[in-house]
């Protein structure tokens, strides 16, 4: 054999053997999923939720579970004047069987729901009902410009603090105006009954009466070589059912004069380019003047420059070029960015990235990022309101206002973009743990960012 095919094979041989050992060591946390616990499904029904249906922004659904096999299953619901009588729409069910158990999922449909109107509801499964639960249709014509606002959490996931609850609920007792509220995945710590009850409880109280909207996190999926996502998930968020694309839990909502787009960034690259094209296909089909894009993970990430390439490859450029406001969690930190002009304007889309878990992550301080957090919990407001997109974020713990964008669109202008948050000090909280190399390297880059940027 040639001196130059032996030298190659070598390197080829130390390269499998390098690769062999990294799966060895990586396999777990690249393939690893952890078991489900038995379990059993409680006949009555329970894990009640409110979300958008697929017809438009007065169109709703309700999901619930109750036992393991199918039974006769509607919702009754009524105008909350009293006034009529309830009427009963009846259930679509599906039983799904997960690692270590079953259950039945039901869900209805309910459609062309009279703006200002209240209504209670409660499901019903083989004679056994629900609490009564109510909710509100937001006043005037949803299909023409209108103010509207909205509330945002990035991960939740909280198997450690058990305080979303609490978190969620004092984000929407400060801001009563709220017509929904979107989740940006990891909502659910693993696949499992366990960590859905878990969920439910982080949610319980708000997701009956808001409607809820989640995109899949990692967090949601089986980890395989092909990643999985359980059928539980769009049978939990229905309206995925008729709106996904292929394997790929991609929704759309129209709501006044803005479109939201719901992605599932938590795929294979090929998936990520049917996403894409879906994405570009919709924008050009309901053009709106406001399009705001949530998925999980941050396009241009808080982490690494190298993070999260794939998504900033399928997506990056269809979003640079249509998008107002993209919301994306993932990184269990604040962090937020726009694009710039020639001239260093800020413009168009803002990237926010952002969550709402006791967990916090080490992040980098890169100079495209115009503002970061780390320490707390954060929320976002979203108000569309006149010719003005406002994001507002706030610490969740203290409801203290930590950022605030305007963007502007004029009839005539090119979008103006407003950062009203220069006077509100950057909060960069960490205690290294002691002897840890990577936590006392994140704790020096912090003090290197607060120095250059003048901040205690
Ligand atoms: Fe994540």
């Amino acid at each position: 054999m040639k001196r130059k095919n032996k030298i190659s094979l070598s390197i080829l041989s130390l390269l499998v053997a390098g690769l062999g050992i990294l799966c060895y060591v990586r396999w777990g946390v690249w393939f690893g999923n952890p078991p489900e616990a038995p379990y059993t499904t409680a006949p009555t029904p329970h894990r009640v939720l409110l979300t958008f249906g697929n017809d438009g922004p007065l169109s709703r659904m309700v999901s619930w579970q109750a036992d393991s096999v199918l039974h006769t299953s509607y919702l009754e619901l009524m105008d909350a004047s009293g006034h009529d009588e309830a009427v009963c729409l009846p259930a679509e069910g599906e039983v799904f069987a997960s690692r270590s158990g079953k259950t039945a999922f039901y869900h209805v449909a309910i459609e062309k729901l009279q703006p200002g109107h209240q209504y209670r509801y409660r499901a019903v499964t083989n004679e056994q009902s629900s609490p009564w639960y109510h909710f509100s249709m937001p006043s005037g014509d949803v299909d023409k410009p209108g103010r509207f606002s909205f509330l945002y959490f990035g991960d939740v996931q909280d198997s450690i603090g058990g305080i979303s609850n609490r978190l969620v609920r004092e984000a929407w007792k400060a801001h009563p105006e709220t017509e929904f509220v979107v989740f940006g995945g990891d909502l659910c710590e693993r696949p499992t009954d366990a960590f859905w009850a878990e969920t439910f409880h982080s949610i319980d109280s708000i997701a009956q009466t808001l409607p809820t909207l989640v995109c899949t996190g990692n967090h949601e999926y089986l980890k395989y070589p092909i990643r999985k996502l359980e059928r539980r998930f769009s049978l939990t968020f229905p309206y995925f059912l008729r709106s996904m694309v292929g394997e790929n839990q991609v929704y759309n909502l129209p709501y006044h004069d803005a479109q939201l787009y719901l992605l599932d960034s938590n795929r294979e690259l090929p998936f990520l380019y049917t996403q894409r094209n879906w994405l570009e296909q919709k924008m050009k089909e309901k053009p709106a003047r406001w399009n705001i894009v949530v998925l999980h993970h941050p396009i241009y990430s808080a982490k690494s420059g190298s993070n999260n390439l794939m998504q900033r490859l399928a997506f990056g450029d269809v979003l640079n070029d249509n998008a107002d406001l993209v919301l994306q969690g993932h990184e269990h930190a604040y962090a937020r960015m726009t694009q710039h002009g020639p001239k260093g304007e800020a413009r168009p889309p803002i990237f926010t990235v952002s969550h709402c878990s006791p967990k916090h992550y080490r992040i980098e301080f890169s100079d495209r990022f115009d503002r970061f957090g780390t320490g707390t919990q954060y929320y976002q407001q979203i108000t569309i309101h006149g010719d003005t997109l406002s994001m507002r974020t706030y610490d969740a713990q203290t409801q203290q206002l930590y950022d605030a964008v305007d963007l502007v669109k004029g009839e005539h202008d090119h979008p103006t973009l407003i950062d009203r948050a220069r006077h509100i000090p950057e909060r960069l909280e960490f205690t290294p743990r002691p002897g840890n190399k990577k936590d006392a390297q994140f704790a020096a880059r912090i003090a290197d960012y607060k120095r250059k940027k003048g901040l205690q």
